[in-house]
């Protein structure tokens, strides 16, 4: 079994961007607690700042992945062109926020993505992947 996790921009700046908010875990450290849980998945990370790299990515996943969990930060809140991306995914994407979006300003109420995706996580931090991890495992989507 193989999940993607991928995240969007300024995720990789996190554990020293707005700890206050983000926490000061790195992704490296949630990917190695995330192999140590769930050692038959395998795991595979991509971050990107770019649009497009998303897209080409996401694109690749559906052919090569099970399952994804998808932090598109910012974008999901602007992207039309990733909205379109995950629509088209034949597999289960669980859209996941470390912070609670909706507690926070009005422009991050909205979610392009949510509309496509199977499942949403929001709002516990790192915890929100394993939690999403947990939900494509415990769901027959995988
Ligand atoms: C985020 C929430 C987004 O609004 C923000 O732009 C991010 C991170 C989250 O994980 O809480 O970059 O997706």
């Amino acid at each position: 079994m193989k999940i993607a996790i991928i995240n969007g921009p300024n995720l990789n700046k996190v554990g020293e961007r707005e700890p206050e908010i983000y926490g000061t875990e790195t992704f490296q450290d949630l990917l190695n607690s995330l192999e140590k849980t769930y050692p038959q998945v395998q795991f595979v990370y991509y971050q990107s700042n770019g649009e497009g790299a998303l897209i080409d990515y996401l694109q690749a996943a559906n052919e090569e992945v099970d399952g994804i969990v998808l932090n598109a930060a910012a974008y999901t809140h602007t992207s039309v062109a990733i909205s379109d991306a995950v629509r088209s995914l034949e597999i289960p994407v669980i859209e996941v926020h470390m912070s609670n979006t909706f507690a926070r300003e009005p422009y991050r109420h909205r979610s392009y993505l949510s509309p496509h995706v199977t499942g949403i996580i929001v709002g516990f931090g790192m915890q929100s992947y394993d939690l999403a991890v947990q939900a494509l495992l415990k769901s027959d989507y995988v």
